[in-house]
């Protein structure tokens, strides 16, 4: 379990306190990267990184950068047991990742697009008749968590549950809550854990054609997963392809809407521009930093970083670095090279579900121009009333719209 001397508080080293701020850090990120784009925060004990350049390095280069690490500014709480496959580096971390790797290959995922548009049919059947809708509750939450429910074979009928605790376990800390949030965490990881035992005994005693069935049966250095190292494995999952996913989506709904009005249509007339579309939404509007603890003294940003301290890449200014997006500032979905982002993280961590969730988001927005002839704010909105605290930074918790 985390304490808060384990704990990056990343709004501490930011400086910006409003919800609005946070969702909008661009220009703040702008003015770091062009002026001090590596740099050291005393309180919190970290080097922070701002370039694309440094970033990639950061994510790449685990023999200096290693995510073996005892303080981190991941809110999960911790598991330090095999099922743990972020936390770990190669080689070790290979076998640990093949294992979860089979569920995301393309033919596993082909098996997997006529599933995820039906669940995208039935969500769309659900708001046909209405003409303004929350889209986050009606579409970017229920859709990942119903999705990888049935990925991993637990009952997608107990999707508000699974959301619910997978929510508190990706809860931000903060310093003066830390000891209610953590309190949180540990009750609910609790009731995640007991929820989840009997479906893991039950799969191990007859698997069927699902990932934790797969996880009972597979090994690891010659031995079998545990019960409890598969129970975790699961939360892990669960967790890893929920938040990230609905605020993928709400993004995209948002950046449509206010980054650049216009797009629906043009997607609309045009559905081969949606992969690219969503890669932009990736690129502009995602915070996901990302940290490392380094592991020998080293001065290849031209600082002075001594071994055992702490680094974090700021993905999202990394994402607007001028030296490798054109107009990085500028909401553009012809950009060419925009997935190159670093939102789902580079090198031997890249995201295991970035398949999915780019699938997810796809099949999700073409039904959705398909069906509606357009989308627009709801009127009297106001941003602020629907931003929550995130994992990730700043998230929409609701984004109302109305249906034409
Ligand atoms: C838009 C959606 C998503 C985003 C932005 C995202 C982002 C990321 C990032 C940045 C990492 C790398 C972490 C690091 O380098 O330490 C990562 C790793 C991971 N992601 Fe995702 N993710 C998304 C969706 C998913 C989904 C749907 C799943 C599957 C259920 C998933 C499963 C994982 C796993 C298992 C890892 C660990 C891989 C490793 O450490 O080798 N993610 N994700």
């Amino acid at each position: 379990m985390s304490s808060i001397d384990q704990t990056i508080l990343l709004h501490e080293i930011s400086k910006l306190k409003s919800k609005q701020a946070q969702w909008e850090p661009y220009a703040w990120y702008k003015e770091v990267r062009e002026n001090n784009s590596v740099f050291y925060d005393t309180e919190q004990d970290v080097w922070n990184v701002f370039s694309y350049e440094h970033a990639k390095r950061v994510l790449f280069d685990h023999q200096l950068f290693s995510n073996k690490k005892e303080r981190s500014l991941v809110t999960v709480p911790r598991m330090d047991n095999r099922s743990n496959v972020n936390f770990v580096d190669p080689p070790e971390h290979r076998n640990r990742r093949a294992l979860l790797a089979k569920a995301f290959t393309p033919r596993a995922l082909e098996v997997w697009e006529p599933r995820i548009q039906a669940v995208v049919n039935e969500l769309i059947m659900g708001i046909e008749d209405l003409t303004t809708i929350d889209v986050v509750e009606k579409l970017a939450i229920p859709l990942p968590v119903t999705v990888i429910a049935d990925l991993l074979g637990v009952p997608s009928k107990d999707w508000a549950r699974i959301k619910f605790w997978s929510d508190i376990i990706f809860l931000p800390y903060a310093k003066d809550t830390y000891d209610d949030i953590a309190a949180q965490k540990a009750q609910v990881m609790k009731e995640f854990y007991e929820y989840l035992y009997p479906i893991v005994l039950e799969k191990r005693k007859h698997p069927v054609d699902d990932i934790i069935s797969d996880l009972t049966k597979a090994e690891l250095e010659g031995e079998k997963l545990t019960d409890e190292e598969v129970v975790m494995s699961a939360i892990g999952l669960l967790g890893a392809g929920n938040e990230t996913t609905t605020t993928l989506i709400s993004n995209v709904f948002y950046s449509m809407l206010f980054d650049k009005p216009g797009v629906y249509q043009e997607v609309r007339a045009d559905l081969s521009l949606v992969p690219n579309l969503i890669e932009e939404v990736l690129r502009f509007r995602f915070p996901a930093p990302m940290d490392r603890k380094v592991t020998q003294d080293t001065d290849v940003f031209g600082h002075p970083m001594k071994q055992g301290q702490m680094v974090v890449a700021w993905i999202g200014a990394a994402n607007r670095d001028e030296a490798q997006f054109a107009h990085a500032e500028e909401f553009d979905i012809h950009r060419p090279n925009n997935q190159h982002h670093l939102t789902f993280g580079a090198g031997p961590h890249f995201c295991l579900g970035a398949p999915l969730a780019r699938m997810e988001a796809r099949i999700a927005l073409a039904s959705f121009v398909k069906r509606f002839a357009n989308i627009e704010p709801a009127p009297g909105f106001e941003l602020t009333e629907h931003l929550t605290d995130s994992a990730l930074g700043q998230s929409l918790k609701s984004l109302p719209i109305r249906l034409a």
